[in-house]
């Protein structure tokens, strides 16, 4: 996939999120001059923001091979047995949606992250008995929406802990740069720009949204990325000028339209756009929040001033200011 081959590689390659390329790079530099396996990594942030990138980058710099799977995924305990026993020294184990593993695979991740020794129980009834199998020293590199999702006995086994922000629209621009060179397209930095603002502050929107305005500047341009070519392509997919998309819309419409602009459940929430609470929780409101169009509350989902001015709609008197 196209995807794949615009991912960097490197850390060197890696723009934006500048605390946790520092931060990184140092562990990584310290573990390699140990000849050691990089401490376990928990990487949490919105999606889209380049965690399984990072653990890409993570096997690629420590010289490793990257095996991954995701929490939901392992439904058995020889599943993650299978997995741990074939890595090697040095290498990573990826597991996406980390807090969806169940409990029964969870204990046995602990000995393996802690003692890198795989504790499983073989057999049933009489004839069952436990093996121990000593295992290479590897890293984990686990990735979830919010740290809070996972058990603190998994949280707590975890050396290095990075959290992924939503990038700055300079970071981004740089981002559809790079990505518009490596797909052959000719660019400028306005065009960029464009796209970079429109992106809701994610690396895989700006991407998905380039390859879209691509097709438009195909079709009804002359092939260059231009602000103008993509304002027409925006516009054509609904994404709003301050980077809002249809389910963006919806959300906070129907909070003022049928909420009065909240207080409101995240569970009324959910029912009344027909979406999963997850789905707010996780890919909708954290942008809305950090831009200062929603907030939360103890008493729930409140709009703020912001949204009501961005749709045009009279302010109420009650309505919170961003914060
Ligand atoms: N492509 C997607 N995310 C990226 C990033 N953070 N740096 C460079 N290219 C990217």
């Amino acid at each position: 996939r196209v995807d794949h081959a615009i991912r960097p590689r490197r850390l060197a390659d890696y723009i934006g999120q500048p605390r946790v390329r520092e931060q990184l790079g140092i562990f990584i530099e310290a573990a390699r001059q140990r000849s050691d396996a990089l401490d376990h990594t928990l990487i949490f942030g919105p999606p889209g923001l380049g965690k399984t990138t990072l653990a890409n980058i993570i096997a690629t710099e420590m010289g490793g091979e990257l095996t991954s799977t995701s929490g939901p995924v392992l439904e058995k305990a020889g599943d993650l047995a299978a997995l741990l026993t074939s890595l090697n020294e040095g290498d990573v184990l990826f597991i996406d949606e980390i807090h969806r593993l169940s409990a029964h695979i969870e204990e046995v991740l602990y000995p393996a992250m802690e003692d890198f020794q795989l504790d499983i129980m073989i057999g049933e009834g009489p004839a069952a008995r436990s093996i121990k199998i000593d295992l290479p020293r590897f890293t984990l590199v686990g990735a979830t929406t919010r740290a809070g999702l996972l058990t603190s006995p998994l949280r707590d086994r975890f050396g290095i802990v990075q959290r992924l922000e939503f990038y700055a629209v300079d970071d981004l621009s740089q981002i559809v740069s790079r990505s518009a060179r490596l797909l052959d397209m000719d660019s400028d930095a306005p065009g960029a720009l464009e796209i970079a603002r429109r992106a809701r502050g994610t690396p895989r929107i700006a991407n998905r949204l380039l390859r879209r305005v691509r097709d438009v500047a195909q079709v009804k341009g002359d092939g260059r990325l231009t602000a103008g070519i993509a304002d027409t392509a925006l516009n054509m997919l609904h994404v709003d000028r301050l980077g809002l998309d249809h389910m963006d819309r919806r959300l906070l419409l129907t909070m003022i339209e049928k909420f009065d602009g909240g207080p409101v459940g995240v569970e009324s929430l959910a029912a009344a756009i027909s979406e999963e609470r997850d789905t707010i929780e996780d890919v909708l409101e954290p942008y809305l929040i950090q831009q200062g169009f929603m907030l939360r509350t103890p008493r729930g989902r409140m709009v703020t001033r912001l949204a009501y001015e961005h749709f045009e709609i009279a302010v109420p008197s009650q309505a919170p200011d961003e914060s």
